[in-house]
């Protein structure tokens, strides 16, 4: 590629990424920083759309190189996490000053966005990025989007492993690990299962990001919920089911089962949502409705819901991971 048209996109990345990280930033502005973001890193690519497939493991499904790419698209969740991510290294910086902080991108992707946006912000003697998929297109991919835009002096390495299988080499101390591997009410991909195996391995004050999610069930009138304003929803919230963070993930009952009662007197017969609320870090947070992963999930197997029903819910991690629910007292 000449060297001028090179310089071109280095600067649009630069351009992008500022954007992005500006909070700032307005949603027109956000949506098209991002659909730049992806539409320069896939005309810079050398892995071919169409040809991906998704692969099935132990702890859930890794998605197709093809739908990792089109994840910049979903804009809020892209902003907040770099967000997140650039408070998080801040922070990181501070407590562990004078040492370039040792960074693992778990599930990258082949435009690995968060680990090449940052990497704009920071000198190699600041962050060293190791970035891990299962899938080696995406890996190549991410490593040859490094190259062109002349930032590969801040990753450390390009790893084809199982994140949650993997164990981090002692040489270093693990300051960060970042992961976004997963789908609203923390199904069927394996973010729980790597949360679990990573988080452990960060060092004494080390960060994970994203800091919290939490899911929570709440009785709700899907045709209210989905069609009017805040002020006229019917919910009646039954509570928080998970809380994944630094300090849950090392909880062996992490996937105890909860129990809740639907009240005795209820007007309508709702359904029951699941909500995820995605702590980043620190005040950056997705919220309902902000991204495709904090969309509400409808329990549908559930049916409605009668005054007085009692519901279990439980975390299954499995290869098909997510919440199971049943009555305990089953009048439906
Ligand atoms: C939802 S995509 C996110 C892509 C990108 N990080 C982003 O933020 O746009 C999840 C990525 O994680 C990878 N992945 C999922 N489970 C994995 C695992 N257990 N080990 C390694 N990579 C995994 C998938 O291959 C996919 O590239």
């Amino acid at each position: 590629m000449p060297y001028e048209s090179i310089a071109t996109e280095q600067t649009q990345l630069h351009e992008i990424a500022a954007q992005l990280l500006n909070p700032a930033s307005d949603i027109a502005q956000l949506s098209a920083a991002a659909n730049a973001f992806y539409d320069l890193c896939t005309v810079l690519s050398t892995w071919k759309v169409g040809e991906s497939k998704a692969t099935q493991l132990p702890s859930g499904k890794a998605i197709s190189p093809e739908d990792a790419a089109r994840c910049i698209q979903d804009f809020m969740r892209t902003a907040k996490f770099l967000q997140g991510l650039e408070a998080a290294i801040h922070d990181a910086q501070q407590r562990f000053p004078d040492t370039p902080l040792q960074i693992l991108y778990a599930g990258c992707g082949p435009f690995a966005p968060l680990a090449l946006a940052i990497s704009t912000r920071f000198s190699p003697a600041e962050i060293q990025f190791t970035l891990l998929d299962i899938h080696p297109e995406s890996l190549d991919n991410a490593q040859h989007l490094f190259q062109t835009f002349g930032l590969n002096d801040r990753v450390a390495d390009f790893l084809l492993a199982d994140a949650a299988t993997f164990q981090w080499p002692e040489l270093h101390p693990l300051h960060l690990v970042v992961t976004e591997t997963m789908q609203c009410a923390l199904d069927k991909e394996p973010q729980v299962a790597i949360t679990q195996n990573l988080a452990p391995q960060l060092c004494e004050g080390g960060i994970l990001v994203p800091e919290n999610i939490r899911v929570e069930a709440i009785l709700c009138i899907a045709a209210q919920e989905f069609l009017t304003e805040d002020d006229q929803k019917f919910r009646i919230p039954l509570g928080v089911l998970m809380n994944l963070n630094k300090t849950s993930a090392s909880d062996s009952e992490l996937n105890r089962a909860v129990v809740f009662k639907a009240p005795e007197q209820m007007a309508e017969q709702p359904h029951c949502l699941l909500f995820t609320t995605i702590t980043v870090f620190g005040d950056l947070v997705l919220n309902e409705y902000e991204s495709g992963l904090t969309y509400p999930k409808t329990v549908y197997e559930l049916g409605r819901i009668q005054a007085g029903n009692v519901l279990e819910f439980r975390y299954q991690l499995d290869g098909a991971p997510g919440f199971r629910c049943r009555f305990l007292n089953n009048e439906n």
